[in-house]
């Protein structure tokens, strides 16, 4: 068959989502070192280990640089032409004097996104004078998605409305970090949403001032760039409703929005940024939602050994060893992606538990995809598995929302990247490990008049379940580095 031929076949199958994954599971490549699951830290930027765009692709010089060793926003990928910054910030303050233009074409998941503004210990204003005049923190970024998430590129939710720029994400992440956002000065969004348990909390439900218990579980607050629908319900129309909510939940923070922006415009740093990014004016609680969702927006979790994998394995079922020479002859340029790609996957190896639990999860006997489907893994739906349902007055999710009987007890699909790291699991908290969750599932979930005719009970072996497993925690992608505290 014309190579040719076989490429544009490849290709399409692979733009497809579900199309790349049908395939019967190859040997696994190479015999792999221990996989380094959850491990967000540096990779060394080793050229190898930067992915390349799907498969045969047009010519792609995107690096995600999620994985570069970053201290500090020193690192902008293109600076055309080298402007010194402009500072005529006063002499005694020489740490805001190294500020050099910012790019303004970056991958979602960059360090210099979240690194915060630089220097040591709390903001000064004078840093954030010289931080807000830099070059290109203001202009609307042009983004990608990290390798893997790119595939829901066309999913990007909310951006033509509230455009993200560097100045706004720095501005939103000390937001999302601040307590003094709460009543009492006790809990902020990192609280509940913290970046030490992958954007969720490791308790059953939020803890919130006073230590008070809500009655649903933490979400992960990653790769919401790829949601409008907010909470398990839905019932927040953006991210940017959503942000404003907590601050005003009496058992989350328990602010009155009125105080919120009254303690925010009092502190000199955060009414210089804000009117810097949303022009002179009070501080205004949408404003602070724009924000902080612009920080939200670019917490995207990198590339996971399950892309690699997914992206190198049609090379891999479609084309015999006899091909892929041909091809070295006939095509130099694709062989080198193939080259390329294999080696982004022996350094990033799925097991081969994972590579089977991989198949399972794709195929009609799990049923998996069924509803986590797509690049983030969710049909962004309500769907009732039965859980909490075993109750007397059992919380009724999607259906406060509609009225509509068929989501009783429903409640949004869940994102399968990185949940390894963010249990415990389900609107209620109430699954401990991903082994629990899979036995949920094989059993049918828990019998209830809604419960969705997507879940069945499954036969599914000890090792089955054990793949599952393994896929899942194969799903796991660095995050971005964040900074943590330079508040103001
Ligand atoms: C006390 C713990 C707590 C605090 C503080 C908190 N959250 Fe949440 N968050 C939750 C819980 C619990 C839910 C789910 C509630 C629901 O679905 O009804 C949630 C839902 C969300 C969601 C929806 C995710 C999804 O997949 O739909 C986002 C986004 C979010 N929070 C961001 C924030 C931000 C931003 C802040 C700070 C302004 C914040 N949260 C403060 C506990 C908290
Ligand atoms: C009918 C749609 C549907 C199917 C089929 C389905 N899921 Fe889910 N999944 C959901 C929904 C909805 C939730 C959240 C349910 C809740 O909290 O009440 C969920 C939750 C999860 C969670 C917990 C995630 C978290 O952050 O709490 C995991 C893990 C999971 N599913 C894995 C799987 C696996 C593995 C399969 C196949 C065996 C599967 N799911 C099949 C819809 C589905």
């Amino acid at each position: 068959m014309p190579k040719k031929r076989l490429f544009g076949l490849l290709l399409s199958t692979c733009i497809v989502w579900t199309g790349c994954n049908q395939s019967e599971p190859p040997p696994p490549t190479p015999p792999a070192p221990a996989p380094e699951l959850n491990a967000p830290e540096s990779s060394g930027g080793d050229a190898a280990n930067e992915p390349t765009e799907s498969v045969p692709a047009a010519d792609s010089s995107e690096k995600p640089k999620m994985e570069e060793p970053a201290e500090g926003p020193s690192a902008p990928n293109e600076t055309p032409e080298s402007t010194p910054a402009p500072d005529p910030a006063p002499a005694t303050e020489p740490a805001a004097t190294a500020i050099e233009p910012m790019s303004t074409s970056v991958v979602l998941g960059d360090p210099t996104l979240t690194a915060g503004i630089p220097g040591e210990g709390d903001l000064t204003i004078e840093q954030i004078q010289a931080w807000l005049k830099t070059p290109g923190v203001h202009e609307p970024l042009e983004f990608e998605l990290p390798f893997g998430l790119s595939l829901a590129a066309g999913n990007i939710k909310g951006v033509e409305a509230n455009p993200l720029t560097r100045a706004k994400i720095e501005l939103g992440r000390q937001l999302y970090m601040d307590k003094r956002l709460s009543a009492d000065s006790t809990v902020s969004c990192a609280t509940c949403h913290d970046p030490a348990h992958g954007y969720a909390a490791p308790t059953q439900f939020g803890v919130g001032i006073n230590g008070q218990e809500g009655g649903r579980n933490s979400p992960v607050a990653y790769n919401r760039i790829l949601s409008d629908k907010q909470f398990w319900d839905g019932r927040a129309e953006s991210l940017e409703t959503q942000a404003i909510g907590p601050i005003a939940n009496p058992i989350e923070m328990g602010n009155t929005h009125d105080a919120c922006v009254k303690t925010i415009g009092e502190i000199p740093g955060y009414k210089a940024q804000f009117d810097a990014v949303f022009g002179e004016g009070p501080v205004t609680i949408e404003n602070v939602g724009k924000a902080i969702a612009s920080f939200e927006r670019v917490i995207v979790t990198g590339p996971a050994p399950y892309d690699y994998y997914a992206a190198l394995e049609p090379f891999l079922t479609q084309f015999t060893p006899e091909d892929l020479a041909d091809l070295k002859e006939d095509d130099p340029d694709v062989y080198a992606r193939y080259e390329k790609l294999k080696a982004d996957a022996d350094a990033n190896p799925m097991s081969e538990s994972a590579i089977r639990g991989k198949q399972l999860f794709f195929s009609d006997k799990s049923n998996c995809t069924a509803c986590h489907a797509g690049a983030n893994f969710t049909d962004e739906l309500y769907h009732n598995l039965g859980v909490g349902m075993a109750v007397e007055e059992p919380d009724l999710g999607r259906f406060a929302e509609t009225k509509e009987d068929k989501d009783r007890g429903a409640f949004k699909t869940p994102t399968i990247r990185n949940v390894a790291l963010t249990a415990p699991y389900m609107h209620d908290g109430s699954q401990k490990t991903l082994e629990e969750v899979v036995e949920w599932y094989v059993k049918g979930g828990h019998p209830n008049d809604h419960l969705s005719d997507k879940v069945k009970k499954l036969e599914l072996s000890d090792q089955d379940k054990a793949d599952l497993v393994e896929f899942m925690k194969a799903c796991t992608g660095a995050f971005p580095k964040v900074e943590l505290a330079r508040l103001p």
